[in-house]
């Protein structure tokens, strides 16, 4: 078993959920160095974490030039993700990549091709992916289990208050975060579509701010026509109440249905077949068997599961679970909900030019003005 040294660029929020990793994957992975602008604010997040000897710059390309790297996560505002990961892959270094993978469907592309050139491994922070009895439903699903999918649906109402947006200038802004379904959404469609095992070929969607003083969408919904023929639709919204989360899938299928999801921090699960039968403990007795007790736990912190599965697939030479390829993809999807939303038409995919969320400035004013 290799052990791999990694640094973080980037030791805000969602870095706490990465360094909880380590501490479980000690054996796996060794912390040696971090980046951030704020290098005070990196040391107070490696201390409270009981992180000692660990490095900190602030200029991540000194950083990367002077460490020696096997695995770097990159987990800055979404605007600067591709211009960090490719520095990243240039150095042959393998990526855990935030999501979403870039702000634009082209450099999305590049990465993708750009980590297939290299050789080199990207993780998508699609923690949907990692939830136990997921993996064990695609391949049911994918089999025909359930029998022919009829449409899947989605509501990620993830609520956050003005004051989250103004934590940080970079959120809710079109260039470097986008809205609700750029942000909050774009995991839970990439889950849908997968876990569907079809790809989406047109869409249409509307887009709303109706709360939350940003640039970008608070309220989004899309109805996506998949190559198999099968529906899906989706919610995705911050302008729900913060203590009030939940992410919900459910897809429908001619023997049974699958609804899985969390709400309030609690999982629910609810999967029947076609007599209506609930199947819950088959699932959990089948995921235990498959990855014991343990495999639960990364309900808590699906970041241990990604970073479990990239250091597998270093190892093999295998692709991640939420590779490179799911980046791309689920970042075409959404900006296609987004081209949807503001030409006012239905839209095919993937899409066959360049749109980043950048081309949404002035989406709200100008309608507001037309209104
Ligand atoms: N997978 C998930 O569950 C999940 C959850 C939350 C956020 N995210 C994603 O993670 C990314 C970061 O989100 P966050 O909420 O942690 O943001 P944040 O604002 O809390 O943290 C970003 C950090 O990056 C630092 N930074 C900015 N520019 C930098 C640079 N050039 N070099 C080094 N550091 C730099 C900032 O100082 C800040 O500390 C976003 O892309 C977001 O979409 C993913």
């Amino acid at each position: 078993m290799n052990r791999y040294k990694v640094a973080i660029i980037g030791c805000g929020r969602v870095a706490e959920k990465h360094l909880k990793a380590y501490s479980k994957l000690k054996d796996r992975l060794e912390l040696v160095s971090v980046s951030d602008l704020d290098m005070d604010h990196a040391k107070q997040l490696l201390a409270e974490r009981g992180f000692t000897g660990v490095k900190i710059y602030s200029d991540y390309e000194e950083m990367l030039n002077t460490e020696k790297v096997d695995i770097c996560a990159i987990t800055v505002p979404s605007g600067l993700h591709y211009k960090i990961a490719t520095f990243c892959l240039n150095k042959g270094i393998h990526i855990l990549l935030e999501k979403p993978m870039t702000m634009s469907n082209t450099q999305s592309k590049e990465l993708f091709e750009l980590a297939q050139k290299v050789d080199k491994k990207i993780a998508m922070g699609h923690i949907y992916r990692y939830f136990p009895i997921v993996g064990i439903l695609r391949e049911d699903l994918k089999n025909g289990e359930f029998g022919k999918i009829t449409h899947g649906t989605i509501c990620v109402r993830w609520g956050h208050g003005q004051d989250y947006y103004d934590s940080a200038a970079w959120r809710g802004t079109w260039k470097s975060d986008g809205g609700a379904l750029m942000n909050q959404s774009i995991h839970a469609i990439d889950l849908l579509l997968w876990l569907m095992d079809s790809k989406a070929v047109s869409v249409t969607a509307k887009l709303a701010r109706r709360l939350r003083n940003i640039e970008a969408e608070d309220v989004g919904m899309a109805v996506m026509e998949l190559e198999s023929g099968a529906l899906a639709m989706l919610e995705g919204t911050t302008a729900t109440l913060p203590n009030d989360k939940e992410a919900m899938f459910s897809i429908f299928c001619e023997n049974g249905s699958v609804s899985l999801g969390l709400k309030k921090g609690k999982p629910s699960l609810n999967i029947r077949n076609g007599k209506g039968r609930s199947l819950n403990f088959k699932y959990i007795r089948k995921q235990l068997s498959k990855g014991g007790f343990k495999s639960f736990s990364y309900a808590l912190n699906p970041h241990t599961g990604i970073y479990m599965d990239l250091v597998n697939s270093i190892d093999n030479n295998t692709q991640p679970i939420a590779d490179a390829y799911a980046g791309y993809s689920s970042v075409d999807n959404l900006l296609g909900i987004y081209k949807s939303a503001k030409e006012g038409h239905s839209v095919a995919l993937p899409l066959d030019s360049e749109f980043c969320s950048e081309d949404m400035i002035g989406f709200f004013e100008k309608n507001e003005n037309n209104g």
